[in-house]
């Protein structure tokens, strides 16, 4: 019977015509099984990112136009000053910007430093911390924060944008990951890690840039534990290429996770905010 038959005669797919029509068109495909802890993910979507952004050619294109005005703001050359939640912060040149001239805003960024789930008296480690905000929101209620970041460039103008919001509580160091706290254990770790799987040509683009096997973003999930206090914790934020990457990570070593946020940011990209401590 052709199909065009089979449809007459069954009208609306009825039970038995619905069996037939499953058997013509061959076994179901098993959705995959998630690599990791989803049990506290209350997200139907982890899990089938990676398989639908391939081939769907708009995503694409959202992508290469995103990561072209990255490459683009991360390479002039004129500070500016930007207000977020009350708080002023200059961007210095190569700098990550929570919100480009206060016009374009990633809303990573401000979601994140307006939804700290800071204990009062915490000590904080704002890893990545580029204009320093995450760190300088935090440090209201944090008994001492510490902010890193790889790039010098980032670390001066947290350096200034401390001063500026009068922060006495926080200070700023220079290098790669947990490198510069070695020893050191943290009630919070707060966390926006690049977004892109490109790999950086510049220092300045790592803001951005986690390189094309997402290594730094690997190590990171690898290496937070031994930084962590007995109840210590790890808020982050990610975007839709960059999640299941990372929670399958913060699974394989040992974390369970909560997600506490979702945003839309632009047409075809969420923006998600996740707890996670290690089982
Ligand atoms: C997406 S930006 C976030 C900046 C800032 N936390 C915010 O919310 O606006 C990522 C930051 O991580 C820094 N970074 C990237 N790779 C790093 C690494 N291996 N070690 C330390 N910092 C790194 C970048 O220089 C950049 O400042």
């Amino acid at each position: 019977m052709s199909t065009l038959s089979l449809r007459m005669t069954c009208g609306a797919e009825t039970s038995a015509c619905a069996a037939e029509a499953a058997a013509r068109r061959g076994p179901k495909t098993r959705k995959r099984a998630l690599p990791m802890d989803a049990s506290l993910v209350k997200d139907s979507e982890i899990g089938e990112e990676i398989g639908r952004d391939v081939g769907n050619p708009a995503r694409e294109l959202m992508r290469v136009m995103t990561l072209r005005f990255f490459r683009y703001i991360h390479s002039r050359s004129k500070p500016y000053r930007i207000t977020v939640g009350g708080k002023a912060f200059i961007v210095n040149p190569g700098v990550f910007t929570p919100s480009f001239y206060n016009i374009v805003s990633t809303k990573a960024s401000e979601l994140l430093a307006m939804n700290l789930r800071v204990q009062i008296g915490a000590r904080v480690l704002d890893l990545g911390t580029g204009t320093g905000i995450q760190g300088i929101f935090a440090s209201d209620r944090a008994a001492r924060v510490v902010g890193t970041d790889i790039n010098p460039d980032a670390v001066k103008c947290a350096a200034r944008n401390i001063e500026l919001n009068n922060v006495t509580n926080m200070e700023v160091r220079t290098g790669d990951l947990f490198a510069p706290v070695k020893g050191e254990r943290f009630d919070l770790i707060v966390w926006l890690p690049p977004a892109f799987f490109v790999t950086p040509r510049t220092v300045a683009e790592r803001a951005f840039a986690c390189d094309r096997n997402g290594e730094v973003l690997a190590r990171f999930c690898r290496e937070a534990t031994g930084y962590l206090s007995p109840d210590g914790m790890i808020q982050f934020s990610c975007v839709d290429r960059t999640r299941q990457f990372i929670l399958h990570h913060l699974a394989l070593n040992g974390f369970r996770f909560e997600q506490i946020k979702k945003v839309r940011r632009l047409p075809m990209e969420t923006c998600t905010q996740f707890l996670a401590w290690p089982r």
